[in-house]
């Protein structure tokens, strides 16, 4: 007989927050009133909050601790030398260039390496990114495999770079007109996906000899790591502190935003090789986000992230019960029935909007009605990652229509207990089971850029 065995957090809890159930009446009024976009809900009315992973993590003792003694010096901080110590440390990149958060790194790397019509292939797009990138003057392409744009396939590394497709861009473009590929650590928008090593290791190698710079977004590469260490021949025996240096050993730089898995509510960092590139990144730097040595950050949240750094790999345990909660909300919601992006990703559990709400068409926003379902039901925030993020084609002016129309509920770090997940799981399948009531959305106001975030619906009668 097998005797059971199971594993916990690896920490126990100090502090709390409270959290308030509502009635549904009052959810149906509050998500009217947020023109059914669940980013403009007040927090107030949110009872488990799975909009974001990024700057929800709950931090340690000995992160508080460095809040008290960070260095606010406007130049040459203590804090800022702890935190390029950790990054150089655990990802292995000497220069460090301190941003506000993720999109402050990229608007930087992008400035310094995009001429205006360059084209940067990336897998699958972050919206981030891929504003900078065109921001910048580039276009972006897309080189992800197939098998990432099917829900359903169980590839266990969905988030590769087919190098066909590369090869091709290449062919098309010429190399002298692809300044970087920006390959991203377990895709976000496929679902927190991963890239093997094996084919990181090729990308590189590929890119080297044409002078292509790979620039990685490796704001979830910990997580990537993981599944590395869980799924690919060979890795089993090494910690995820060894992955990710290999990781990124296959890179020129990386932009991250700090915000995930490095354990901080702010923050982010671009981080290079090139002293050269770094010293023209540090002139922009000056002027769009503060001085070279604390750039968009304070000194105690330096000091914060130099330690969530080093504390997010100091044994496997963190990311095993981080990526566990996921799996365990993920097998929950499987199942019930329920139709989700398989394998269940990092961060997050992916409803798969196109296939729960087939009644829809994709311009009737499925994903974006299913979420405003989701909250009026329970109070549980989500949030769309289909149509209406995807935006539009610049040139043609139509809406992007990407293959995932999905609702991401996505688990904020060391937050939520497995009850909350059995909360969220029950009031998933409850709205699956009143699927049919679902009624589509159409655009009250709809922002140019980055729509998603402050884009207002109202239902479309039936
Ligand atoms: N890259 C990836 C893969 C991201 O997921 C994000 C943010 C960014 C870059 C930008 O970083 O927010 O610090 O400026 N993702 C958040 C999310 C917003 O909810 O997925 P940021």
């Amino acid at each position: 007989m097998t005797v059971r065995r199971s594993w916990a957090e690896p920490w126990k809890i100090k502090m709390i927050e409270p959290i308030r159930m509502t009635a549904p009446e009052h959810r149906q009024e509050a998500i009217r009133e947020a023109g059914y976009n669940t980013f403009l809900l007040q927090s107030d009315d949110v009872y488990i909050d799975l909009l974001t992973d990024s700057g929800t993590s709950a931090m340690s003792e000995n992160q508080w601790a460095g809040i008290m003694l960070g260095d606010e010096a406007y130049a040459g901080s203590r804090s800022y030398r702890h935190l390029c110590e950790a990054i150089e440390e655990i990802y292995g990149y000497p220069e460090t260039v301190p941003t506000h958060q993720g999109r402050g790194a990229e608007h930087i790397l992008s400035q310094i390496l995009i001429r205006p019509g360059d084209v940067i292939p990336g897998n699958m797009y972050f919206t981030t990114t891929r504003f900078h990138q065109e921001y910048a003057g580039g276009k972006f392409v897309d080189v992800i495999i197939d098998e990432a744009h099917d829900p359903a396939s169980t590839h266990p590394f969905k988030g590769n770079v087919d190098l066909a497709k590369l090869a091709a861009v290449v062919e098309e473009h010429g190399a002298e007109r692809i300044p970087y590929i920006c390959p991203e650590t377990n895709v976000n928008l496929a679902g927190g996906q991963p890239m093997s090593m094996e084919n990181l290791r090729q990308v590189w190698e590929f890119c080297r000899p044409l002078g292509i710079l790979v620039m990685l977004d490796a704001t979830r590469a910990l997580e990537n790591a993981w599944f590395i260490k869980q799924r690919e021949t060979g890795y089993q025996d090494r910690s995820v502190r060894e992955i990710l240096k290999e990781i990124c050993s296959y890179s020129d730089g990386a932009t991250v935003s700090s915000k995930k898995d490095n354990l901080v509510n702010i923050g982010g960092f671009l981080a290079l090789r090139d002293p050269e590139l770094a010293r023209r990144a540090r002139a922009l730097l000056v002027a769009f986000e503060g001085l070279q040595t604390y750039g968009g950050m304070s000194g105690r949240d330096m000091e914060a992230l130099a330690r969530g750094i080093r504390e997010m790999v100091e044994t496997d345990d963190h990311v095993r019960a981080r990526v566990g909660q996921v799996e365990y909300l993920g097998r929950l919601i499987s199942e019930a029935g329920v139709p989700i992006v398989v394998p269940v990703g990092g961060h997050g559990v992916f409803l798969d909007a196109r296939a729960i709400l087939a009644h829809l068409p994709q311009d009737h926003f499925p994903a974006q009605a299913l979420a405003a379902a989701l909250y009026v039901d329970s109070g549980v925030r989500g949030m769309e990652r289909g149509i209406v993020s995807a935006g539009r084609n610049k040139e043609t002016g139509d809406h992007n229509r990407p293959r995932l129309e999905l609702v991401r509920l996505t688990i904020p770090r060391r937050v939520y207990t497995q009850s909350h997940m059995d909360v969220t799981a029950e009031s998933v399948a409850a709205v699956y089971a009143e699927r049919e009531q679902v009624r589509g959305l159409r655009f009250t106001y709809e922002p140019p850029d980055l729509r998603f975030f402050q884009a207002r619906f109202e239902p479309i009668e039936a």
